[in-house]
Order: C-alpha cells, then structure tokens, then sequence
C-alpha cells in the first residue's frame, strides 16, 4: 500500500490496496487504521467492492448505526443514503462544516463513504484539521475556552424544516447533548477544537468570571462561538477531494469537519456512508 499525503494539513491518497482485502487481511487493516490517525481522512479511488463489503470494512472499525431522518439501505442497514436528487438550489440544500451526529450523547467516531454517481464537475467535499484549528488558536483563546462547554442539536439542524410536531418529537428522542468545546481524541489523546454547525450556544459561559453586565454574555459569547466555528473554513487546515464512482473517503470524526461543496447545477448525487458509533467525549 501506497499512503501519499495529499496536504500539509490533512489528507492521504491510499494506491495499491483493495478494502475488501482489507477485510481478512488484518495486517492490511491495521496499516489503515494507523494511516487514518495520522492524516485524519484517507481517499481511495476505485473501489469497485459490493455494499456488503463496505459495510463489513467499516464495521472493522466499531458498531455501525441508521440516522433518524437520512434513510439507509434497507438491505445493509448502517449504510446511509447521501441521495440528492435534481432539484436546482434553493430547494436542495447541502450541509454547512460539521462533524458528524454531535447531536448525540456519543457522536459517531468515523465514516466511510463511498461515490456512486456525482456530477461530471463540482459537488467535491473538503475536510478540515480540527486538532491543527486547535493548535493554531492563540493561548489566550485556548485558556478563554479550555472550560468551556457547548450544546449541540438535531432539532436546530435536521429538524429545523419540518413542522413544529415532527420537530418536537425528534427533539424528544435526541435530546441535544452538552460537549466539551475542547475534546480530548479518544485514541491520539490530541486536543480537538470541537464546534461545528451542530453547535447552538454555550451552556457554562454565563459566569462572574467572564460577564460583568447581561449585555457581555450575548455578545462575548455569540462573538467567540461564530469566532471558533469559523475556523474550518481556514484554507491551510483543508483537504479538498474530487469525486468520481468508486472513490472511496474515510474519516476520523473525531479530529475532523468536512463539508460537501453545493457548487454543481440540477444533478444526481449519490453517495452511501456507513457511519461508525463513537464515545461519549470527554
Ligand atoms: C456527509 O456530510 O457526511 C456527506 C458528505 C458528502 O456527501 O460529500
């Protein structure tokens, strides 16, 4: 196997290997395994393996589970239909920087997602370094935020176009959970910087420590929130990969945000992702 790094940020092209070897080889694997803590997100590019395959990679990984409003393949459940249609925008929306699922208690600790119809140009999706986002803070922003925590939801995000009851209900079946703001990576035990667009508000800023007068808090703390969310979209943390059938991602969830470019006109998309369940962080 071939590991080209494709960024000084982030990012490694894998040559010479097949994920279904990959499967029975354990050597093999445990090669990607390391490849995927060190460049945070691997690319392959024709992968011709079937959706049992894909599913049984990613389950070498951990458990892999549905999402509550993106259907899965009913014959491989865990693997996730990214289906966009030909709706031209405004009606197609794409996502905004995130890390997947923050919205639950233990939000999901990888993907691997895989092309199977993309538009001739556009529709790239880019990952960025959120340890090397954390690294790069000045140290009076990293001791400003180092207690902090923050809410994440499902409601704001996936809930937020649909009736108030449709939106109540998923509201009470994933309640927004509360993460650190820096987490802890559960493997490399590196500091990630972990906001993204899930994130609502945060819940522990209001204190005597940091706001005089009510008017602090709303600014102070929206101010250093859009601050701190902004920084995924820092070119020198980025990867930026072109799509083509059978290109194949995988990604740390952990230590990264990716967000998938809407730049293409009326088109299909096709993507399937088997999102792998991670830790509560801490
Ligand atoms: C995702 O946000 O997990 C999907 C990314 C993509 O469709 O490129």
């Amino acid at each position: 196997m071939k590991v080209e790094q494709l960024t000084c940020a982030i990012g490694a092209e894998l040559t010479g290997v097949r994920l279904s070897d990959a499967l029975h080889d354990e050597d093999l694997f445990s090669e990607v395994r390391q490849a995927l803590f060190k460049h945070r997100v691997l690319f392959l590019r024709d992968q011709d393996i079937t959706r049992p395959e894909h599913v049984a990679f990613a389950r070498k990984f951990g458990d892999l589970e549905d999402h509550p409003v993106v259907g899965s393949d009913p014959e491989n459940p865990g693997l996730v239909q990214v289906y966009r249609s030909e709706l031209s925008p405004p009606e197609r929306y794409e996502n905004a920087w995130h890390s997947d699922t923050t919205w639950r208690e233990a939000p999901q600790f990888g993907a691997v997602l895989r092309c199977l119809e993309c538009p001739p140009v556009g529709g790239d999706t880019m990952w960025a370094n959120m340890v090397l986002a954390y690294e790069r803070l000045p140290d009076t922003v990293k001791a400003q935020i180092a207690d902090l925590r923050a809410r994440h939801s499902i409601e704001a995000s996936f809930g937020a176009a649909m009736s108030i009851e449709k939106r109540l209900a998923l509201k009470a079946q994933y309640p927004d959970p509360e993460h650190p703001v820096v987490r802890t990576h559960p493997v490399t035990g590196e500091k990630v910087l972990y906001v993204n667009g899930f994130t609502t508000h945060f819940t522990n800023y209001h204190t005597a420590a940091r706001v005089r007068v009510g008017q602090d808090h709303t600014h102070g703390s929206n101010d250093l929130m859009k601050y701190l969310i902004s920084q995924a979209q820092i070119p020198e943390y980025q990867v930026r990969w072109r799509w083509k059938p059978n290109s194949i991602a995988i990604w740390d969830n952990s230590a990264t945000q990716h967000y998938a470019v809407m730049d293409y006109p009326a088109c299909v998309r096709k993507m399937e992702r088997a999102g792998i369940i991670g830790t509560k962080p801490f």
